[in-house]
């Protein structure tokens, strides 16, 4: 990987000199057999995951979030995959999930993500383990259009948990949406909306299409030049409604790391294995980054926004829109309908 490359001045991707590699690479670790569970809380493991999941724990994971390489032919800096047939991959996500199952609790939740070609082979070893909840399906934005086929805009990612005794806090993930038609009751208070100083907005319940999600880009403060880099928001979702503060959050395929930053940002433990020396040590870079910078773009005062929203997010005073929202009748409607 071109380590020390000129970029553009507002280009803002996350890279490592030489320095850098060699001062992160003391933080990494490998494990052996007996690895004590106190030496791999929030802790980068550089090593092969098939190897370093024979000595995890058991019984330690809060929250498994896994973004395996896809059934595509991809090069990972050192590491290549290659497309195989369905069943050989099915073949390939076992190998590794089978593994890990022992290192779950019994209330855990798991995620796994997928591209379309992915999904079915996903799902059918997710479901020999676990209880399916759910597929969210994300809308990828980028990418370049197909010329004799529709453009790919999608990914999958399945949820599951190890028994009906799990955590989920919708409260925690709702979205904050503009209001196209601005409906009041008959004593003219809006109907299911807020207003407020940035303007007229709903507080919606997240369903499992989610289309406010970014992809990384060389303007962004959390990109880096990992080929298949997930978004910051996109785990701050995940994390949020499935582990609760000081819960355990466990990816074994950590690449840059963005499972582990953004437990770390909202007090989570967690602890992530990849198997290349670059990316783990951007992943170490990124979680010392995060001491000085809890911000995750697109979550801001306690609610997910838009895409294109930031200039409305700037302006929001923290905590004043939850507030409104806590004293909305909207709000009272919602939870009172729930109870
Ligand atoms: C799809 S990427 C994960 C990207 C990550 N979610 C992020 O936000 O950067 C998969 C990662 O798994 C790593 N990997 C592939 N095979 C591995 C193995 N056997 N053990 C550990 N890591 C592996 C690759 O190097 C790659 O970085």
């Amino acid at each position: 990987m071109d380590q020390e490359k000129e970029r553009a001045p507002r280009n803002q991707t996350i890279a490592l000199n030489k320095d850098e590699t060699t001062k992160h690479s003391k933080h990494l670790i490998r494990l052996y057999k007996n690895t004590p569970f106190q030496d791999i809380i929030n802790k980068t493991i550089n090593q092969d995951t098939f190897e370093a999941i024979k000595y995890l724990p058991d019984n330690f994971v809060d929250l498994l979030f896994i973004d395996p390489p896809y059934n595509l032919t991809k090069k990972f800096n050192t590491q290549a995959f290659k497309e195989m047939k369905s069943t050989e991959y099915e073949d390939y996500i076992d190998s590794w999930l089978s593994g890990i199952l022992r290192t779950l609790k019994p209330t855990a939740s798991i995620y796994i993500c997928g591209d379309w070609k992915s999904s079915s082979a996903i799902y059918n070893v997710m479901s020999k383990y676990f209880i399916i909840r759910n597929r969210i399906t994300w809308e990828r934005e980028k990418g370049r259009g197909a010329i004799n086929n529709w453009k790919n805009c999608i990914e999958d990612i399945w949820f599951g948990t190890v028994s009906n005794n799990y955590y989920f806090d919708v409260d925690s993930v709702k979205l904050k949406r503009k209001v196209v038609a601005p409906y009041k009751d008959k004593n003219g208070n809006p109907k299911d909306w807020i207003n407020s100083e940035e303007g007229a907005f709903r507080i919606t319940h997240p369903s499992n299409i989610w289309t406010d999600i970014t992809i990384p880009y060389w303007s962004m403060a959390e990109n880096t030049d990992h080929p298949t880099q997930k978004p910051e928001k996109l785990l701050a979702k995940i994390i949020l409604a499935s582990s609760k503060p000081g819960d355990l959050v466990f990816d074994p395929f950590l690449g840059s790391g963005t499972t582990s930053v953004v437990a770390k940002k909202l007090q989570r433990d967690y602890c992530g294995i990849e198997i290349d020396n670059y990316y783990a040590c951007l992943a170490e870079k990124r979680i010392d980054l995060a001491n000085a910078d809890q911000t995750i773009q697109g979550y801001h005062d306690g609610v997910f926004w838009e895409r294109n929203s930031l200039g409305a997010q700037k302006r929001t005073k923290t905590n004043n829109f939850r507030l409104i929202y806590k004293n909305s009748s909207l709000f009272k409607q919602i939870t009172g309908s729930m109870r």
